[in-house]
């Protein structure tokens, strides 16, 4: 199955997408992701969408979209994949329409996970990540068994830069100005189904399930 996850920041895509992963075995692409551990290692890359990043905006088209085309086109991509956090720009759209064209595939669902921004500013202050395997924890909502060690490798857990609240404030406007309209986009190639994302991990866990058709 190919499967696009938009959604605000904060709405569950990363947490979603882990038990997607390995519930269907097709591989996650998190964007969001490279570009922290390109950041963590010091690449030039890092340091551009660092700059980006750290004030809630988008990192330009251009270096964006050439890590998604390699990514797309290795081997264990074949049965499927799950994007998280890409496309989020009508441009970064298109241009995957093209690339998977080429590829002679096509996306089958646009998973809408929907949460207020109210309740995403709630959140967003709880979050806590594994800086080396990517598993993602809610203080209160979804805390590791053991202290703040992360259940799956046992590095400690930390806060993302960007979850400060005036970050997240302003994340959520660049979502909305520029991601939001790809609902429509998507909506277009009736391909969206949308899910309630306040329901509790496990709750919107049956949701998505339900929506891919996957018992
Ligand atoms: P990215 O890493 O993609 O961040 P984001 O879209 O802002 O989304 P988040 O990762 O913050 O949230 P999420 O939806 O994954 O939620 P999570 O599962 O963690 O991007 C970061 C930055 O990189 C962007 O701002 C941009 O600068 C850049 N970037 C990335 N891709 C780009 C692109 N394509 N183009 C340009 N720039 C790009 O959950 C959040 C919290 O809620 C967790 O603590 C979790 O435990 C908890 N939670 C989850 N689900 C529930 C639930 N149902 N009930 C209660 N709590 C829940
Ligand atoms: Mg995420
Ligand atoms: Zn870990």
């Amino acid at each position: 199955m190919r499967i696009i996850l938009l959604g605000a920041p904060g709405s569950g895509k990363g947490t979603q997408a882990v038990v997607i992963s390995q519930r269907l075995k097709i591989p996650h692409i998190s964007t969001g992701d490279i570009f922290r551990s390109n950041i963590k290692n010091g690449t030039e890359l890092g340091k551009k969408a660092k700059e980006y990043m750290d004030k809630g905006l988008l990192v330009p088209d251009e270096l964006t979209i050439d890590i998604v085309k390699d990514r797309l086109q290795q081997e264990d991509c074949k049965n499927g994949f799950i994007l998280d956090g890409f496309p989020r720009t009508i441009p970064q759209a298109e241009y995957l329409d093209n690339a998977l064209k080429e590829m002679g595939i096509k996306l089958d669902i646009a998973l809408n996970i929907h949460v207020p921004d109210e309740e995403i500013i709630k959140r967003m202050s709880g979050r806590r990540v594994c800086p080396k395997c990517g598993m993602t924890y809610h203080t209160e909502n979804n805390p590791p068994k053991k202290g703040n060690l992360c259940d799956g490798c046992g590095s400690e857990v930390v806060q993302r830069d960007d979850d400060k609240e005036e970050t997240v404030i302003k994340r959520l406007k660049t979502y909305h100005d520029q991601t939001e309209p790809l609902i429509d986009y998507y909506t277009k190639q009736g391909i969206v189904v949308k899910v309630d994302g306040t329901a509790g991990i496990e709750a919107t866990t049956q949701d998505v399930f339900n929506a891919l058709g996957v018992k």
